[in-house]
């Protein structure tokens, strides 16, 4: 059966694509990764893509910082393309994608975010949960709609906060989560085991 080709969009140390690779190798998730791009030249994402011979690709993502400027927008989907790509999994990519690139991929970007959404959207979110207070935060993988961290939820899980906790510790924790759930939310493409009606992705 031909497998789902997914592409991955990093920005930085790449341990979510990491534990991407590991787990098409262990055949945990039935896809291929066609592709890694990243914004910055000197990513380590594109270290461990070239390890693994996955093409990995540097585009130049243009002079603004949050977001990628149309012409290099156009860049990464011209790549995308290229390799075929069915679905893309933004894995630590720091950049907003803009409708233009949301209406060519609808329904087949996902994103891994530390915390339980819609708590603590944006920019360190492990470190919000952990100065709130709150004794139970997680990690969220969710389709990419044009909000910030605002998509149909696929896939949760829960980490408790205990009293000694350090924000490092709690990011740590999370991090071990996300390498998990990235996967089994791809996995779960990868079969087409859901449906989404209005904001809900049912599992079948
Ligand atoms: C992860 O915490 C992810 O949830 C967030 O950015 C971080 C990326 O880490 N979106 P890595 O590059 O995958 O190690």
């Amino acid at each position: 059966m031909k497998k789902l080709i997914i592409g991955i969009l990093a920005s930085g140390r790449g341990s979510n694509l990491q534990a991407i690779i590991d787990n098409t190798k262990k055949g945990k998730i039935d896809a291929e990764i066609g592709c890694v791009i990243s914004d910055k030249e000197d990513a380590f994402a594109l270290e461990r893509a070239r390890k693994a011979n996955i093409p990995a690709h540097y585009i130049y993502p243009g002079t603004h910082k949050t977001f990628l400027d149309p012409e290099c927008e156009a860049e990464y989907i011209k790549c995308l393309k290229k390799h075929n790509v069915e679905l893309i999994c933004l894995a630590g990519f720091m950049r907003v994608l803009h409708p233009p690139f949301l209406r060519v991929y609808r329904g087949r970007i996902m994103n891994i975010h530390p915390a339980l959404l819609p708590s603590f959207k944006g920019l360190h979110a492990q470190k919000q949960a952990f100065d709130y207070g709150v004794k139970v935060s997680g990690a969220t993988v969710h389709f990419v709609d044009e909000g910030v961290d605002t998509g149909p939820i696929i896939v949760q899980r829960a980490v408790e906060i205990e009293n000694d906790d350090t924000p490092d510790m709690l990011e740590q924790r999370i991090l071990k989560i996300e390498h998990k759930i990235y996967s089994e939310a791809i996995q779960l493409f990868a079969e087409g085991r859901f449906k989404i009606i209005g904001r809900r992705v049912i599992k079948k």
